[in-house]
């Protein structure tokens, strides 16, 4: 047994990376982004902030950034599929861009 196989190869670094680049293609999971939302964000605003007029988020790209700025801001690890939860869940709740 030599020490090479406890290296990480590439191709599984690739392995791990690579189900959270390709995913997004499922459904959103708006019972996870309520979930993360209220374990992460509710800490500082209550949902009342996403009734604000004027409201910050224009479009459902807009509140996609909107959203990421606040994960990364709050240095959480969200995989993609996770932040498409939340904003998911917050138009679903509040914004409505997606009809
Ligand atoms: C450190 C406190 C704090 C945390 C934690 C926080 N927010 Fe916020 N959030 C704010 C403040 C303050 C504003 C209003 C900022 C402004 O006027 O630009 C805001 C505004 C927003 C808006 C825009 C509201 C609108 O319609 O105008 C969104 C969307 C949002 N936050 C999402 C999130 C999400 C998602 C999280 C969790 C990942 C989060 N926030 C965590 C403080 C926070």
């Amino acid at each position: 047994m030599s020490v090479r196989r406890f290296v990480p190869t590439l191709a599984g670094i690739l392995a791990c990376a690579l189900p959270a680049i390709a995913g997004g293609a499922e459904l959103p999971d708006l019972e996870r982004g309520r979930a993360l939302y209220e374990n992460h964000c509710v800490v500082c605003h209550t949902s009342k902030v996403h009734r604000r007029i004027p409201q910050l988020p224009l479009s459902m790209e807009d509140l996609r950034y909107v959203v990421t700025v606040w994960v990364r801001n709050e240095g959480l690890r969200w995989s993609r599929d996770e932040i498409e939860d939340v904003v998911h869940y917050l138009d679903r709740t509040h914004y409505r861009f997606e009809k």
